[in-house]
């Protein structure tokens, strides 16, 4: 008897094919498509992209000329209604990595469809965005989630573990920097760089690790900037950003924490971008230097312009196997993988009757979900007030979160009345 069995399967769509697509979704979508997902829960299913939206659609031709069967065939939108055509090939899920601006709508008009969400960082600007959101997926049981692939950091899973298993206690201070290339700025974000600012789009690695790490109330944000490389010296396009935080915790006592970013760091840096964090406690110090992990390479002509003379080679790097094969992996990512194993087990991990508690389940983890994101908005919701202030003139502004509200407060020197941002 000749038997023919379906695979379940989860139907993907990609919205932005840029430079984050080629780097992570890119080797993700290869890898599932070549493997399939297994896991006992839910047997072996299949996770195809069908389909894409981006802005003028060719940089998703070229990766069709280049992937060929490699990937499973897509169709592919473009223009202001690539999201609507999207929707309409019947996707379970979609990933947003468009700029940081554009995820609210995008991943709004997904959500409003019936189509679970996977968002890059940050996940939105503001918390009224972010608590729209919420509601949306909560009210249609679907899967809102954000990625924050430097919680999936070995290093960073350790700092936790120490931190949960109170090896290291109650966190004092801390400093994080960021500093990516020029290329960033200058040539590949060129088409949205006008009036951002690099601390939204790094500083949040770094906001996200402390608030998840730490746990604890965000109370105060303060932070500035400096401009005159990639904009006017005066105008509302950041070079570099300094941000600082302020946490209270349980019993009273509090930690501040500054982060600090650049995108206009030499293009001929030794390593792509340079990744620095310390953190104090009561008993302990925590030193992690990302660039400085152990490897130093160089290669006649090649290095430090087209390869990299430090590299990170647990984030996303090719390799070839000890077996022979060809491969690219890391955290980058594994933690794409986990957002579909995750969809695959609500949906398929067991009897239909159940899936609302599997969903519960899932919705639960505070890694990855938009529910879990506010403090972190609320962090780049205030960055960005500050620095529209400064830029208007207005520098020195200090945002407050309210208590038990939540409402955030801007407060500007010498002006006695205040700016509620949310
Ligand atoms: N996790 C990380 O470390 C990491 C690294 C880089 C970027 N990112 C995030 O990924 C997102 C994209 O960054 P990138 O570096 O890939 O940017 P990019 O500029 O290289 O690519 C952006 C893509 O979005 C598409 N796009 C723009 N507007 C659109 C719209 N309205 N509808 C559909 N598509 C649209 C563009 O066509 C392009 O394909 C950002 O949110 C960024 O913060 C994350």
């Amino acid at each position: 008897m000749n038997m023919t069995t379906v695979r379940p399967s989860l139907h993907a769509g990609m919205v932005g094919m840029g430079m984050i697509f080629d780097e992570t979704y890119r080797p993700f979508f290869e890898r599932v498509q070549r493997e399939s997902l297994f896991d006992h829960r839910f047997g072996a299913i299949d996770v195809p992209l069908v389909a894409v939206a981006s802005r003028t659609g060719h940089r998703a031709e070229a990766y069709r000329a280049t992937a060929g069967s490699k990937i499973h065939p897509f169709e592919s939108f473009s223009g202001s209604d690539g999201i609507d055509h999207l929707i309409r090939t019947g996707i379970d899920f979609a990933c947003v990595a468009t700029p940081d601006d554009r995820h609210f709508t995008v991943a709004k008009k997904l959500l409003e469809a019936g189509v679970h969400v996977l968002i890059e960082k940050p996940s939105v600007l503001r918390l009224q965005e972010l608590d729209e959101l919420v509601s949306l997926a909560q009210s249609k049981c679907l899967l809102a989630k954000v990625v924050y692939h430097k919680l999936l950091d070995p290093d960073h899973k350790k700092l936790r573990t120490l931190v949960a298993d109170n090896v290291l206690q109650h966190v004092n201070h801390g400093y994080c920097s960021l500093l990516e290339p020029k290329q960033v700025s200058g040539s590949q974000f060129a088409e949205w760089i006008t009036g951002r600012n690099p601390g939204t789009y790094v500083a949040v690695h770094y906001i996200k690790l402390i608030d998840f790490t730490f746990g604890g109330r965000l109370k105060t944000i303060a932070a500035t900037g400096q401009r005159g490389i990639v904009g006017p010296k005066d105008g509302p396009t950041w070079d570099s950003t300094q941000l600082r935080l302020i946490y209270e915790y349980d019993d009273g006592r509090e930690a501040a924490f500054d982060i600090h970013t650049s995108w206009v760091t030499p293009d001929n840096f030794p390593g792509y971008v340079e990744q620095e964090v310390q953190f104090r406690f009561d008993n302990g110090v925590w030193n992690g230097h990302s660039r400085k992990r152990g490897v130093e390479c160089t290669v006649e002509g090649e290095t430090p312009i087209s390869r990299k003379i430090t590299m990170n080679n647990h984030y996303n790097g090719t390799f070839l196997e000890p077996w022979g094969e060809r491969s690219q992996r890391g955290y980058g990512v594994e933690v794409l993988e986990r957002f579909a194993r995750e969809l695959a087990y609500v949906k398929f991990g067991g009897d239909s009757a159940e899936q609302p508690v599997r969903y519960a389940e899932i919705q639960s983890l505070a890694y990855n979900d938009l529910a879990a994101d506010r403090q972190t908005v609320a962090a780049v919701q205030a960055l960005e007030a500050i620095l529209e202030h400064q830029a208007a003139g207005e520098p020195d502004c200090v945002v407050r979160v309210g208590t038990p509200d939540g409402k955030l407060v801007l407060y500007r020197p010498g002006n006695s009345t205040p700016v509620v941002l949310c």
